[in-house]
């Protein structure tokens, strides 16, 4: 497995790899979702490589950009055990020398769910991810539905800017207890950590209320705020019932809908989704 830094080393190390090339872009300190990426770039194309950094372009002021946990000798060893070719760590000022100042915007699909709360996040993923593609220029890129207004901007984006790379959206991989894995998983508490799961049970109360008939967005939602407000360390932010094509929020009766929702345990914002009515 090759590591590199720099741009340049990068470039010429992707002129030796073979054809299809999967992409899986990160910020490291991997778990088994993002293992479950690598695995199914394995599987489908003839070199795989992965990006490690922590993009601070995605960050907000007061988010956690200066406390992301990082630990890339484990990461590097994880990602050798899975037989990936070739793993670029990007600085931060390459990425984003003193000068810079393009920047890619997907308007709506950012607007709603976390883009609403979190301004700028999806500019700083969108403009990321382009540079990632033009560097690496993958045939295939890998992303998680753990993410799923991500994967669905950077589809869009994909589709708008004639990327010729093929976007594979991959389930998202969960504790034994349901809660979906993610980095910021390591920042709860004991206590916190027990009380995690309940966005997943919120997720699969509406999810099982939508299969016995109820297609009401309004009640699907209320099920979610429900449920939640039965663990009173979860803080909801927001939970929603969403058209999965336009992530606008419904209100009437469904055939299909992207659930999701934001809350707070502790100081840790998780986010979680489930598709309903998928076909
Ligand atoms: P990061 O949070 O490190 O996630 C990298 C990829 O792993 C994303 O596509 C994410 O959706 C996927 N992922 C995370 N947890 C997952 C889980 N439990 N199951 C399945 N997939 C999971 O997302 C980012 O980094 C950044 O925004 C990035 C795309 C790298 C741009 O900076």
């Amino acid at each position: 497995m090759k590591v590199v830094e720099g741009l340049a080393e990068l470039r010429e190390a992707r002129e030796s790899l073979t054809k299809p090339v999967g992409l899986v872009p990160t910020m490291g300190t991997l778990h088994e979702g993002h293992l479950s990426l690598v695995r199914r770039a394995k599987s489908e194309c003839a070199s795989v490589g992965v990006s490690i950094f922590v993009n601070p372009a995605q960050f907000g002021p007061t988010e956690d950009l200066d406390a992301y946990p990082m630990d890339l000798e484990r990461d590097l060893d994880l990602l050798a055990g899975e037989g990936v070719d070739l793993v670029w760590t990007p600085t931060a000022a390459e990425m984003y020398d003193s000068g810079y100042q393009t920047w890619v915007e997907v308007e709506e699909l950012a607007q709603y769910l976390e883009g609403e709360i979190r301004e700028g996040h999806f500019r700083g993923v969108a403009t990321v991810v382009t540079k990632l593609f033009n560097s690496f220029q993958p045939d295939r890129a890998y992303f998680g539905q753990k993410d799923a207004q991500q994967s669905i901007v950077i589809r869009r984006m994909v589709e708008d800017l004639n990327f010729p790379i093929e976007v594979i959206v991959c389930p998202t991989v969960r504790e034994a207890d349901g809660l979906a894995m993610s980095s910021r998983n390591s920042y709860l508490s004991p206590e916190e950590r027990r009380a995690a799961p309940v966005l997943y049970r919120a997720l699969l109360a509406a999810s099982q209320l939508f299969s016995t008939g109820e297609r009401e967005a309004d009640r699907l939602r209320a099920e979610m705020e429900t449920v939640l407000a039965t663990e009173p360390r979860a803080r909801p932010e927001y939970a929603s019932v969403a058209d999965p094509a336009t992530l606008e929020e419904q209100h009437g009766p469904i055939e299909q809908a992207l659930l999701s929702m934001a809350v707070f345990v502790g100081k840790t914002r998780l986010i979680d989704n489930l598709m309903v009515g998928d076909k």
